[in-house]
């Protein structure tokens, strides 16, 4: 069980590569099940839910090679299309599989994903999407089976937007009979960069990036290669941190106008922004002015760097009110930074922080993902050590992180214990 250890106060100050976005890189893996031919996929984060998604493809068939940064999957043929609970409820993302899998081969049973720290999280307008396509779909004993001849198009119509919703009913209309138009779709940047693997796969989708998509279906999707997108909220992540810690940082290979939420409202609490195609540059001030703030789907400001905007409100001088509108249950962290000296309320879905307070290290838990980086962020600027266990989250989704932050002059240790034990930090000894 790792754990970071991380020594505050400190000013980040240098340049911070971008890795490749994760929630680009899994519907991706997914789309190499639409064809037998080799996919090469490349910019692809080493993290651990892209491992956990090749473990998958690997259960179901597929031949894989993977190197630093890249992997080539060849579906050949499919061999087993069911997703067993064990990898499933280790990552959600692995419902990604089931609109390949029934486009591909007419048969699919993948383990429900159950809830997880951020909310119950359902996949209903996955399989309402599936049927809209001519599939039989069926729950029991805790399992999706979906089966179908060859798919038809339809139009769907997402009454939320769902981002892995739009991505897998995407995947299946790829080789659905005609024309399928999903509206009301996620206009995510990594919905994007799937349509645009696909495209290169040989599909016909238009208005990705947009609340109406239309894909035109094919017989068959043929091999391709393809560069993951640069991972937004990894960048987002970096650049609130320059902001926090007063510093000066430039994140590289990303993309600013992925960020455009973040960034007008960074440079609104008075931090510099400056940006060029593909880096960003945030340089803090002693003032940040509050700005609040309701999550959305993008171009909205994205729910996952709502936890690290907050650990930045802690240090805003005034009241800050968070309104997170996409998830019913993404205030983790805030027990955690109030243990740190933070002053937030939560009133449902609304948190309202009180700043600037001075934070001081503690020991405290990581919990999802984005959760887990607001509370480094946080340790960055505390006065004394924090120790941060579970950093497993983080890994889920944060590429060496310890490593980027170190470079740029942050005191961010990993420590390896085996599971189980608690060794006293240091200076309690
Ligand atoms: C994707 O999750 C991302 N994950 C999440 O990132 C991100 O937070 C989320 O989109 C929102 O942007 C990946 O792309 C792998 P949704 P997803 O379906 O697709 C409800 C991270 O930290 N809903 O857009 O699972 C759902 O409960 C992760 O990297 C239904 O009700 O999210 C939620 O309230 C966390 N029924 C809302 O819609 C459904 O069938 C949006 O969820 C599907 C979703």
């Amino acid at each position: 069980m790792d754990r970071f250890q991380v020594e505050g106060p400190t000013r980040l100050a240098g340049e911070v590569p971008t890795s490749g976005a994760k929630n680009a890189a899994l519907p991706c893996l997914a789309a190499t099940l639409l064809t037998a031919q080799p996919v090469r996929l490349t910019n692809v984060p080493e993290v651990r839910d892209i491992r956990t998604m090749q473990k998958l493809l690997q259960h179901i068939g597929v031949f894989l090679s993977s190197e630093p940064g890249a992997v080539t999957v060849e579906a050949r043929e499919i061999g087993s299309a069911d997703a067993p609970y064990d990898l499933v409820k280790t990552m959600r993302a692995s419902v990604l599989v089931l609109g390949p899998l029934l486009a591909r081969s007419g048969f699919v049973r993948v383990s429900l994903p159950g809830g997880c720290a951020i909310g119950v999280r359902p996949i209903d307008l996955h399989l309402e999407a599936f049927r809209r396509l001519g599939a039989e779909v069926t729950m029991q004993h805790g399992y999706v089976e979906a089966r179908a001849g060859r798919l038809a198009g339809a139009e769907i119509v997402f009454e939320t937007v769902t981002v892995t919703g739009t991505e897998n009913a995407m995947l299946a209309a790829t080789l659905a009979r005609g024309t399928t138009r999903l509206v009301n779709a996620a206009r995510e940047p990594e919905v994007s960069d799937l349509a645009d693997l696909l495209r290169a796969m040989g599909a016909r989708i238009q208005g990705d990036g947009t609340d109406v998509i239309s894909i035109e279906g094919a017989e068959r999707l043929h091999g391709a290669e393809h560069s993951i997108v640069p991972d937004r909220v990894e960048a987002g992540t970096y650049a609130i941190a320059g902001a926090l810690t007063r510093g000066d940082v430039t994140v590289t290979r990303c993309r600013p106008a992925d960020l455009k939420a973040l960034t007008t409202r960074l440079s609104s609490s008075g931090a510099r922004v400056k940006a060029g195609d593909d880096w960003l540059r945030v340089q803090g001030t002693d003032t940040l002015e509050p700005q609040d703030l309701a999550t959305a789907p993008h171009p909205g400001f994205p729910t996952d760097l709502q936890a690290q905007w907050m650990a930045l409100a802690t240090q805003m001088a005034g009241i800050t009110t968070v309104t997170e509108t996409v998830f019913e249950n993404r205030f983790q962290h805030v027990p955690e930074l109030v243990r740190m000296g933070a002053r937030i309320k939560l009133e449902g879905r609304w948190a309202i922080v009180e700043g600037p307070t001075p934070l001081t290290g503690a020991s405290v838990m990581a919990s999802d993902l984005r959760a887990s980086a607001a509370l480094v962020l946080a340790a960055l600027i505390a006065r004394g050590e924090t120790i941060i266990d579970r950093v497993y989250h983080l890994d889920r989704g944060y590429d060496r992180m310890e490593i980027k932050l170190s470079n740029l002059g942050g005191r961010v240790y990993r420590s390896s214990f085996p599971t189980g034990t608690f060794p006293i930090p240091e200076r309690t000894r």
